[in-house]
């Protein structure tokens, strides 16, 4: 049920963004009231960054199939799908039998059980450059672990990033990086140039153990990588013999086999998280048979790695019911097919109200900028926004705020992605409220980005 009426036109970006603010706190006083008790406990009443904003989160009280329903009984057509793990929609019927059949036999056993070797197998049946493969927690871990191998395999110390990437909470590249992240020794290029990203390959060779990249940068903005960018890497990574870590966290989505299959790029290592593990915490890496064979804790030189929750049997069979029988190519297919029509129908709809705004991404994922000119990475975003974040900022709340009023989920940074459960319906309907948008904001939009 959506909370509000029609938008009225607003003399200035401010007073547009006070009027869908108090609309908002009005709307929601028991997601208000959960979100200041929390405070009491937690930083900012929050442990997930990526889920809050202000004036404060909504909760979400259930989901089912595309549709979630907050804890003051709003339902919103859900277009943030768990940042892209929630491939399958809400509360997928073969997923939850399975997990609660598994469940029954008892949630972790401290040992091998059958569960995960026969996820192995089907990741290996989408995934062929994971000849061997190892299970952990969360794509952060596996990027962790991938980054941590190829330092080890190689004996080289330094690792090639680009700028704005997302590899994981402590490998995070945006705006300068974060104080949190890893000390390893970082080289950044920039993504989608080649002749940069060559050239720093071949200076920084002897010391780089590998370059890691993200077929589409996710935390970027969902920015896609052009396939001539991504292949080019690989050959590059062969002349100098680095290793090439793709980070498939997001995009396997994208496609049965992931990019790499779309745009036949074979990577030495790659990870994976989010929906591979049926909507349960987990991770993996893998690749090359003779980097991942050093796992084999029979070997005298081994690489130890433990995990508690490596194999949990609960994430193993959710995955596994999961890519079996309810991720198919076809319905993979539709709803990436489904995700480049909403991409192209937001630029349409820009281009004929002239509000600077364009929409990126990649089959089923997509990210809202308002921004005139092409987005090919962070440096464009950067050069564009310097000067204005603070209108950016506002422009992307009242997006954020008018499109929530409408009934549709989407985060605050405006990156999207639909389900298998996302319908024809509702894309059309967040295509009527995105016009809505730029018939009665544009005005202000347009005077506050210039
Ligand atoms: C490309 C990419 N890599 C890694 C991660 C980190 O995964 P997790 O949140 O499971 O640690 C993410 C999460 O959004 C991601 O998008």
């Amino acid at each position: 049920m959506p909370q509000a009426a029609a938008l009225h036109r607003n003399q200035d970006l401010a007073s547009a963004v006070k009027e869908a603010e108090d609309r908002y706190i009005a709307a929601n006083p028991e997601s208000q009231r959960l979100a200041k008790l929390a405070t009491a406990n937690l930083p900012g009443g929050n442990t997930r960054t990526t889920v809050h904003f202000s004036p404060f989160p909504l909760y979400m009280a259930s989901g089912k199939g595309s549709k979630l329903t907050d804890v003051d009984g709003h339902i919103y057509a859900d277009f943030i799908n768990e940042y892209t793990a929630g491939v399958f929609g809400h509360s997928n019927a073969v997923v939850a039998d399975a997990v609660r059949q598994t469940l029954a036999g008892g949630i972790n056993l401290g040992a091998p059980t059958r569960h995960e070797r026969l996820l192995a197998e089907e990741v290996q049946r989408r995934f062929p450059a994971m000849e061997l493969l190892r299970f952990c927690n969360s794509g952060t871990e596996a990027n962790l672990l991938a980054l941590a191998t190829a330092r080890a395999f190689t004996g080289r110390e330094a690792v090639m990033i680009f700028d704005g990437a997302y590899h994981g909470s402590i490998l995070y590249f945006g705006h300068g990086g974060s104080p949190l992240n890893m000390k390893f020794e970082w080289v950044v290029s920039e993504y989608n140039d080649l002749a940069r990203a060559t050239a720093d390959i071949a200076k920084h060779a002897a010391k780089l153990a590998a370059v890691i990249v993200e077929p589409m940068q996710g935390g970027a903005g969902a920015l896609a990588g052009d396939p001539a960018f991504l292949q080019g890497l690989r050959k590059a990574c062969d002349a100098h013999k680095v290793l090439l870590v793709l980070d498939e966290v997001m995009t396997s989505r994208v496609d049965y086999g992931g990019v790499q299959r779309k745009y036949g790029i074979k990577p030495d290592l790659m990870t994976l998280g989010k929906y591979v593990g049926g909507g349960l915490s987990f991770g993996a890496f893998g690749g090359r048979a003779d980097i991942m064979a050093r796992f084999d804790p029979s070997r005298p030189d081994a690489y130890p790695h433990g995990g508690t929750f490596n194999n949990n049997v609960l994430a193993m069979c959710a995955g596994h019911a999961a890519l079996t029988h309810v991720l198919s190519e076809d319905r993979l297919k539709r709803m990436n097919d489904l995700g480049d029509s909403l991409r192209q129908r937001l630029n349409t709809l820009a281009a004929r109200h002239d509000v600077p705004m364009v929409a990126t991404g990649l089959g089923s994922i997509f990210g809202i900028h308002f921004h005139k000119g092409e987005i090919r990475n962070a440096g464009d975003l950067d050069r564009f926004e310097h000067g204005r974040e603070a209108s950016i900022n506002s422009v992307k709340k009242l997006f954020h705020l008018d499109m929530l009023a409408a009934g549709h989920y989407i985060s605050r940074r405006i990156m999207g992605n639909l389900s298998i459960e996302s319908s024809a319906e509702e894309v059309d309907a967040f295509c009527a409220a995105v016009e809505e948008f730029l018939v009665a904001r544009g005005p202000v939009v347009r005077a506050a980005l210039g």
